[in-house]
Formats: structure tokens, C-alpha cells, sequence
């Protein structure tokens, strides 16, 4: 898929059928997060791949029973490592960059998988301790992001979007950008 139709393509998915993902997409998809740009090429981040049912249930519980966290045959727990990125950067390492570090790597695996055929949804509502004790990680770890993985059994709600105008600016914040439209919607 070329990029742009990915970008355009990826929309939240919330039911997904129970035909398992391929392992060759999952490798796949683990090489794609593993190119992506971190602070100072630390890495400070970490990916749980979640396959297993009870695993699945247990996860969607921690997500404040989210159902389809359970239906998805696939989620990636991703969790910033302040320590990893605090050892050369120190407060800004452990605050700001592996935050940012495992958000680049969660965001990665989402274009990816939209690439491969697969829908995905960002679920960012869940307990940090719950999520923890169901992938066995420690208190250094902070769960940034849980994406559910799999093939779609729903035609997703097309969401809108600020108008460009609103949410960008030229030289200084008071300007809206005088954006001239290129692209139009991909079609369904
Ligand atoms: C930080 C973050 C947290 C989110 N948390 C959840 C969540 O817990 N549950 C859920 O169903 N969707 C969640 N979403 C998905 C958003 O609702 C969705 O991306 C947004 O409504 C735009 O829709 P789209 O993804 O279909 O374009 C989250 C998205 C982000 C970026």
C-alpha cells in the first residue's frame, strides 16, 4: 500500500474476526517498529506481543473490560523504560523521551499493521498496574499503549478532523497555515 493510502486507510477498529494473524506479519511488524527514530538510538522502550486467550481476557479486563481488546487475536503492550533513557538524558530521559520513544514505536506498529491488511485500535484507557502484572513487568516499566491487532469484522466510522487552517500555524501560533488542499479523501 502506498504511504499516504495507509495514513488515510487507518482508522479504529473495534471487531475483529477470530482468524489468527500470521506469524510472518507479526515478525513483520516487530521489524518495522524496530526502525523507528528513539532519543539518542536508546531504545528506551519495550513490546509485549499478546497472543494467548486468557492472556487476551485478563489484558481486556486491565483496559477497563474493553471487550474487543479480548476479540483481537493480537495486542502489543508497549512500555516506556525511563531508566534505559534517564542513564544519559536524566529527567528529561526518564519524562519526556521514553514516553515519546515507546508513542513513536506503538505508532509504528499501527502504520504497519494498516499496511499489512490489519486493523487496529489504540487503547490508552487501562490500569498501569493491572497491564503490568498481566505481561509480567516490573514498576521500572510504564505501559504506554496497548494495540489491539486483527482482521476487521466492521467497516470503521470514518472520523473527522480539524480543518488544517485550525490546527497548524505559520511563524507564530496567532497565523493559521493558508493550506492549500492536495489530497482528497481516499474513497472507500
Ligand atoms: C492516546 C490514545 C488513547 C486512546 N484510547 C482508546 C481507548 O482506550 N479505547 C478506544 O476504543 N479507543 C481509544 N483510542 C482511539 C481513538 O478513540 C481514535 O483514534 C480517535 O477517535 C480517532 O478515530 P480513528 O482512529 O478511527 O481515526 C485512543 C487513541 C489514542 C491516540
Amino acid at each position: 500500500m502506498e504511504f499516504f493510502e495507509v495514513l488515510a486507510r487507518r482508522h479504529s477498529i473495534r471487531r475483529y474476526l477470530s482468524r489468527d494473524v500470521e506469524e510472518e506479519k507479526i515478525n513483520l511488524i516487530l521489524e518495522a517498529v524496530n526502525t523507528c527514530p528513539t532519543a539518542g538510538n536508546l531504545q528506551a522502550y519495550h513490546v509485549v506481543v499478546v497472543r494467548d486467550r486468557e492472556r487476551r481476557k485478563k489484558l481486556a479486563k486491565a483496559c477497563y473490560n474493553q471487550e474487543f481488546v479480548e476479540e483481537a487475536p493480537v495486542s502489543m503492550v508497549f512500555l516506556a523504560d525511563p531508566e534505559r533513557s534517564a542513564r544519559r538524558y536524566g529527567r528529561r530521559g526518564m519524562m519526556l523521551y521514553s514516553i515519546q520513544d515507546a508513542t513513536i514505536a506503538a505508532t509504528y506498529a499501527m502504520l504497519s499493521a494498516t499496511a499489512l491488511d490489519l486493523g487496529t485500535c489504540w487503547v490508552g484507557a487501562f490500569d498501569d498496574d493491572k497491564v503490568r502484572e498481566v505481561v509480567g513487568a516490573s514498576k521500572d516499566l510504564v505501559p504506554v499503549a496497548v494495540i489491539t491487532i486483527g482482521y476487521s469484522a466492521e467497516r470503521p466510522e470514518i472520523t473527522g478532523r480539524r480543518k488544517i487552517e485550525e490546527m497548524a500555524s505559520i511563524e507564530v501560533l496567532e497565523k493559521p497555515f493558508p493550506h492549500k488542499e492536495v489530497k482528497k479523501e481516499l474513497k472507500r
